[in-house]
């Protein structure tokens, strides 16, 4: 029989079951003991009620009921792998964190991507912000770098994150996403959102394959030197394979054939030894200027100009080995921007101060208070004081669990002393809604400096094709209220776009 020529991902099975061809495993229970017989419950006679004492199929039954755990409330579906950091610049004046501590030094590494807003069994090519997140297994400890392919954010200050993400997921009554009204309706309300909408409705906004796309720290964080010295910086993942993006059209299409494009493309490239590579870099800020600067540094929603903060080299990583088990290396990698170590620190960005809370909450939640003894999370080494709890495995031989004490147990950490850096600050204690200042000299500068004529037009059909189904007095204040702010001639496309725009035209998901 004629079969077509089949991908990694398709062969998975054939080859897994050739590294086991000589002997074959017999069935056991979860503790291990061999099963009598798979294919039939113990029954009293053909026609019996099964017995309770079958319990090794009351075992499997009570397993798999309990198979699934909550998927993340944001980024749930996503694909990743493992690999490696390596240093190839020398940063140390900035940052002493050991894991740049020289050139050619390597860090092993796991990679998450994902999109924001679908639940687990979304379509992968869906117009939305992709997450890029980076868990380095360093000497010191867990860091974890968890940003997106954008630069930018829609808000800036984490007292917003949770309704903006509201409006990007389904309406509660109608349970039906996008809801056009409500997603117009945040933008419009907050013209910070401004900057990351032109890049969600442009071409950027549906990557080809998560190995086709640049990545972002996205938010600012800091750096301390051996001196103690400190700096400000903004991370960024330079994409050593051609960038390449799907139009709305292609993208539809695709969801239609393949919903897991993205991750049978990321399956099937480190399969085939085609290994997806990025070029690491830091923009640097010190605090002087980032007291003279213009724009808040600390503001997510805008970049720092690459004219006046350069790239600066510091290292590539290469993703080289696929999960085994999508479940317990996925599925359970616990990601979280406060897991820092020495020589990195957060800085005041609002939208990062609520994730430095945000990220262990939710795991502690989704996947238990012990997630960080998981294979896939687990740091080298643990010497601490916490012990216990759902889910235990490690005791820590039997060290003490109280501080301070007489038994060689753990100590503070001189070299983690020095390099905590101490911040003079002083302010009056109130709540400042920074959500009017200049949002939109960086997207006009986006739309005139950056896209050509195609990129323009584009970017007004893909927001037409929302905007046309929101609500007229929401229509109109977007144009006015926000694109014209941009540029009016990005006002006057998408006006003409609506005006144009037939009922039952297809729209991305
Ligand atoms: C205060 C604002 C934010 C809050 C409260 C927040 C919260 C969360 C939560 C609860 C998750 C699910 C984590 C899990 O269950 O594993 C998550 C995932 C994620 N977030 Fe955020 N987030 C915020 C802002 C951001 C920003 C600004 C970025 C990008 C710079 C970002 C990037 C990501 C990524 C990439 C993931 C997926 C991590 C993974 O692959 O497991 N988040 N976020």
């Amino acid at each position: 029989m004629a079969t077509p020529k089949r991908d990694a991902a398709a062969e998975q099975l054939t080859q897994q079951s050739k590294k086991h061809q000589v002997d074959k495993d017999v069935i056991t229970a979860n503790w291990g003991t061999a099963v009598a017989g798979k294919d039939a419950s113990l029954t009293v006679g053909y026609n019996g009620p099964i017995l309770l004492q079958d319990y090794t199929l009351i075992d499997e039954i009570a397993h798999f009921t309990r198979e699934r755990i909550p998927e993340r409330v944001v980024h749930a579906k996503g694909a990743g792998a493992f690999g490696y950091f390596e240093v190839t610049h020398d940063i140390s004046q900035y940052s002493a964190a050991k894991v740049f501590s020289e050139i050619g030094k390597k860090t092993p590494i796991a990679v998450r991507f994902s999109q924001v807003a679908g639940e687990l069994g979304y379509a992968d090519t869906v117009r939305d912000i992709r997450g890029f997140a980076i868990k380095f297994y360093t000497d010191e400890g867990i860091w974890d770098l968890v940003g997106n392919n954008q630069p930018v954010f829609f808000v800036k200050d984490c007292a917003l994150f949770p309704s903006f993400i509201h409006v990007v997921k389904r309406n509660p009554a109608t349970h039906l996403r996008p809801d056009y009204d409500m997603f117009w309706d945040m933008v419009t309300l907050r013209a910070e959102t401004t900057h990351t909408t032109m890049i969600f409705f442009g071409d950027r906004g549906i990557p080809a394959s998560y190995r086709k796309m640049h990545g972002f720290g996205t938010n600012t964080y800091a750096f301390v030197n051996a001196e103690g010295k400190f700096f400000y910086c903004k991370f960024h993942h330079v994409c050593q394979q051609p960038i390449e993006n799907l139009t709305s059209e292609e993208a539809q299409r695709i969801a239609g054939i393949d919903p897991d494009y993205h991750t049978r493309d990321l399956y099937n490239a480190i399969e085939n030894g085609d290994y997806p590579a990025w070029n690491m870099y830091v923009q640097i800020m010190t605090p002087e200027q980032a007291a003279a600067s213009p724009y808040d540094p600390f503001d997510d929603t805008k970049v720092w100009l690459r004219s006046e903060y350069p790239l600066i080299p510091v290292g590539r990583f290469v993703l080289n080995k696929n999960p085994n088990n999508y479940f317990a290396q996925i599925e359970q990698i616990g990601f979280d921007p406060a897991h820092l170590v020495p020589g990195i620190e957060p800085s005041p960005d609002r939208m990062l101060q609520g994730r430095l809370f945000a990220y262990g909450d939710t795991h502690r939640y989704r996947l238990g208070p012990n997630y960080l003894q998981f294979p896939v999370n687990r740091p080298f080494k643990v010497t601490n004081f916490s012990r216990d709890g759902d889910a235990t495995y490690h005791s820590q031989g039997g060290a003490p669990v109280y501080h301070p004490n007489s038994f060689r147990g753990p100590e503070d950490d001189r070299r983690a002393r020095a390099l905590a850096p101490v911040l003079p600050l002083n302010g009056d204690v109130k709540r400042i809604d920074s959500g009017g200042d200049d949002n939109f000299t960086q997207p006009g500068l986006l739309y005139r400096r950056v896209m050509n004529e195609g990129e323009k037009q584009r970017l007004a059909d893909n927001i037409v094709s929302w905007l046309a189904r929101a609500n007229t007095v929401i229509q109109e204040r977007t144009i006015t209220n926000i694109l014209n702010k941009v540029d009016e001639d990005l006002g006057r496309r998408v006006r003409e776009g609506i005006n144009n725009s037939q009922p039952h035209a297809t729209v991305d998901l």
